[in-house]
């Protein structure tokens, strides 16, 4: 399996340049520093409101960890080290149960918390635009890497248990995939179109 940092940059370089992360990205959030990071109970509440109550395997996400990786993506640097921990989390996902639908949902609330508090902290709307346009390519990059990093300890996974070469394991995904979607046809045939 290749490095945390391969497998962030091989994330982030399938993003479409334009919802990449910019150099100024950062120095946005950083003008809202202090209401930004006021956030963190918040946005560790409100995975246990929407999310915990509906689990039954109670994979939640422990508090101090998630006011962690809060702080840590506002205070920044959000460079190597960053998506290198990013990519890391991914495969303590996959140990924890912890699905790519959970995490893409609750980054998409965190996103949406983020809006809604901004709507009462700044006043001016292009700033709000600003801000929210940079908070949001912050947290695709982040889900882009958890989820490929999520995919690539699973793929890396069942290549060392089979023991197949990875070409040929991505040949065999491919051939049975294609398989799969004609039942997948089918199925969509009698729900209409
Ligand atoms: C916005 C989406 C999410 C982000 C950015 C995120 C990020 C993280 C981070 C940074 C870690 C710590 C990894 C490390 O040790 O460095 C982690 C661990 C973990 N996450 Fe998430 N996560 C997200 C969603 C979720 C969801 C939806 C769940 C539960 C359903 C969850 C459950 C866990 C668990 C159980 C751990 C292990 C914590 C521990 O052992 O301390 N995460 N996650």
């Amino acid at each position: 399996m290749q490095s945390m940092l391969q497998i962030a940059q091989e994330a982030i370089s399938q993003i479409p340049l334009q919802r990449r992360l910019r150099d100024d990205d950062h120095e946005i959030i950083q003008r809202h520093h202090q209401e930004l990071l006021a956030l963190g109970p918040a946005v560790a509440q409100s995975f246990e409101e929407v999310l915990y109550s509906q689990l039954t395997s109670g994979a939640g996400m422990p508090r101090e960890s998630l006011e962690r990786w809060w702080r840590r993506t506002i205070d920044g640097p959000l460079g190597d080290d960053y998506f290198s921990r990013m990519a890391f989390t991914g495969l303590v996902h996959v140990t924890q149960g912890v699905t790519n639908p959970m995490m893409l949902a609750m980054s998409d609330h965190v996103v949406q918390l983020v809006a809604d508090a901004a709507a009462s902290f700044q006043p001016s709307d292009a700033e709000r635009r600003e801000l929210l346009a940079a908070v949001g390519r912050v947290a695709g990059t982040v889900r882009a890497v958890v989820a490929w990093s999520y995919e690539q300890a699973v793929s890396a996974a069942l290549y060392e248990v089979a023991g197949i070469p990875a070409a040929l394991l991505t040949r065999l995904r491919d051939q049975e995939v294609t398989a799969v979607l004609g039942k997948a046809r089918a199925e969509l045939g009698t729900l209409g179109t």
